[in-house]
């Protein structure tokens, strides 16, 4: 198999090798990837900044790369054989495991994919795994409901977006804080209002939407202490990287992605059900990994950008 590896920390110490061919164990699918996308987690595995964080046990080389889309092409042990053929999209909890999915073949517990139709290419449904998982999960622990309105911060970007279509889903009115090049996006995808960050303080912006401040926020774009400001006493905050203090009886919690097939069917069939957006900014075959991650880190982007493997 092909797979994208470092073995000296750095971008331009990306090499693509061939690997033993792995097999999957019982309760496990063998996946012939078709697409997998470079999250910024994985740019944090590339240049070792997130080493202290890496599984015990784990050594170099390492291959990054937390979800894959593809066909099954072997079970394991316990698992349906009707699998055998059919388009999935599969998680790899990195940090747990230490298995990347940047590689042309990839092994996952039958719990960690779910299949999906022919609705979306194999890139628009990668980008689903990680950045999708997260956001649903941020999402449940916001709990948004009908008649309350939250912030969503960086709405546009990937685990946002996901957040703004599955908060509006739930009939909740969304304040997305972006850029302002961000703004017209944001109220065609169903924004209520748009509060930017060259307005300068996001909870000065958002107070004149709503004085009393917001029911919720969401914070992906780690504003943290300061976003607080904008939400109301005894309000909700969720984040997916560091904590603030908590103040005036404010909710805080901080999740993380984790497998969860429900959710990725749901979130698969929302694609076609509710229309969410799965944008992806550029694909690269995964022989140019090296170029592909130069791209991402000169950043900023729109959409994820997604290594494709040749069929
Ligand atoms: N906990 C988990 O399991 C988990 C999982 C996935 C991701 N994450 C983390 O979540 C964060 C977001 O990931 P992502 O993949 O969604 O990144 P992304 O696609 O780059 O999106 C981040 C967005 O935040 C925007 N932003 C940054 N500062 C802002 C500000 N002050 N006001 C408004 N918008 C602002 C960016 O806009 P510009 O492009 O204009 O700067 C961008 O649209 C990252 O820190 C990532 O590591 C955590």
């Amino acid at each position: 198999l092909r797979a994208v590896q470092i073995s000296t920390f750095g971008i331009e110490n990306i090499a693509v090798t061939d690997i033993d061919d792995p097999a999957p164990v019982p309760g496990e699918v063998l996946i012939a990837a078709e697409a997998a996308t470079i999250n910024p987690v994985d740019l944090g595995i590339v240049t070792g900044a997130l080493a202290p964080n890496f599984p015990p046990g784990t050594s170099a080389p390492y291959t990054p790369g937390w979800d894959v889309a593809g066909r099954v092409i072997e079970v394991g042990e316990g698992v349906d054989g009707a699998l055998l053929g059919t388009r999935v999209i599969g998680f790899s909890p990195w940090m747990n495991t230490g298995q990347g999915t940047q590689s042309s073949l990839v092994t996952l517990p039958v719990a960690n994919i779910a299949v999906a139709g022919d609705g979306l290419t194999s890139s628009q449904l990668t980008t689903v795994g990680l950045n999708g998982l997260t956001a649903w999960r941020a999402v449940d622990e916001l709990h948004p409901t009908r008649n309350e309105t939250v912030v969503i911060t960086g709405a546009a970007g990937s685990v946002g977006g996901f957040a703004l279509d599955l908060v509006i889903a739930r009939g909740a009115r969304v304040i997305a804080a972006v850029s302002e090049r961000d703004r017209e996006s944001m109220l065609s995808r169903g924004a209520h209002h748009v509060v930017t960050r060259e307005q300068g303080d996001l909870a000065m912006a958002v107070r004149t939407v709503v004085p009393d401040g917001v029911d919720g926020l969401l914070d992906t774009a780690s504003i943290a202490g300061p976003s607080l400001a904008a939400i109301r006493d005894a309000g909700r905050y969720v984040t997916v990287t560091a904590l603030p203090d908590p103040e005036r009886s404010i909710t805080v919690a901080r999740i993380v992605g984790v497998a969860d097939a429900q959710a990725l069917a749901a979130l698969v069939g929302m694609t076609t059900s509710t229309g969410l957006q799965t944008p992806v900014a550029r694909e690269f075959d995964i022989e140019d990994a090296k170029a592909a991650y130069r791209e991402f880190a000169s950043g900023p982007h729109r959409g994820r950008i997604v290594l494709t493997f040749p069929k």
